[in-house]
């Protein structure tokens, strides 16, 4: 198993993460103009960071960051009980973060009170990811076992926020509501042009194909990879940029996944979206 998890309401979480945190959200104010993204680690979260960045432009001559609302922004704070203040704090427009399912929302999100962004990825993208997410990660105790008995966690739900399935349908099934919008990181891959012009529509910000085409520039992997690089630090997990930006691809599940692992793997997906009976807009074999 992972070391150094923790449960909440049966959520595995990070050591960081309180459950006073978990509480709090329930108190917070949400404001008509936030943008929340939403998405299980690994599935893109940063990539979309920086897309919003662009498209919201500079504040007070500085760059919009997105502020998780899970848990403490820097590891270099003791304490985390002063999350939400800080949040609330900040100016509008405020782009926030959660890596939590649906259930753990604020009211004001489950109200519609603001746009939500939901990012998936495929899920055999998302175990290779994470498996060294988990390898790496100071936050936890490293976890030293190989990728055939990270498979196992991963289909067990016993790794950070919990089971992939349960995460993802839990935004899924809000996804009509007017508020949210989706994106696959694979969509994004293939044409990045034409999802940020989606984003943009969704947020209602016209902008024109010279902006959408400098950004989808701008926020290409490689791009991202050496800028992030001059600037150190972009996430509270202290992955060195290497491992945090690590390869950026659709399919590198195949260099990892074994014949037999892929049919299991395949078989435990039709089973899982299967019982909750709806439709993901993605195939997971490519
Ligand atoms: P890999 O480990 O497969 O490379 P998150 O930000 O949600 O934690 O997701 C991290 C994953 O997104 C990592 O996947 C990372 O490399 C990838 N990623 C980050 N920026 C990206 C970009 N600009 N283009 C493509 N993938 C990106």
């Amino acid at each position: 198993s992972v070391p150094g998890l923790h449960h909440v309401k049966s959520l595995p979480l990070i050591p960081v993460v309180k459950e006073d945190n978990i509480r709090n959200l329930q108190d917070m104010e949400i404001r008509d103009d936030d943008v929340l993204v939403a998405g299980y680690p690994k599935s893109g979260t940063h990539w979309l960071e920086e897309i919003l960045s662009l498209l919201f432009g500079q504040q007070n001559g500085k760059k919009l960051r997105m502020h998780s609302i899970d848990f403490v922004p820097s590891l270099t704070t003791k304490e985390n009980d002063d999350l939400l203040p800080m949040i609330s704090n900040l100016p509008s427009p405020r782009v926030l973060a959660t890596h939590l399912p649906y259930e753990y929302m604020p009211p004001g999100v489950k109200a519609g009170k603001c746009k939500t962004i939901c990012i998936v990825r495929n899920p055999k993208d998302v175990a290779v990811s994470y498996f060294h997410y988990h390898k790496n990660t100071n936050a936890l105790g490293l976890y030293d076992g190989s990728w055939e008995q990270f498979l196992e966690v991963f289909h067990k739900g016993e790794v950070v926020l919990g089971d992939w399935y349960e995460h993802v349908l839990s935004w899924w099934l809000h996804a009509k509501d007017s508020n949210i919008h989706f994106c696959c990181f694979e969509d994004m891959k293939k044409h990045p042009q034409k999802e940020i012009e989606r984003l943009a529509a969704f947020l209602d910000k016209p902008v024109s194909e010279e902006i959408t085409k400098g950004i989808a520039k701008a926020t290409n992997f490689d791009k991202m990879r050496r800028t992030a690089k001059n600037n150190q630090g972009v996430c509270i997990f202290d992955q060195s940029i290497p491992k945090f930006m690590r390869k950026g691809k659709v399919g590198d599940w195949k260099n990892y996944f074994t014949v037999s692992q892929n049919e299991k793997f395949d078989k435990h997906h039709s089973n899982k979206i299967g019982d909750i009976g709806i439709h993901i807009p993605f195939e997971i074999n490519h």
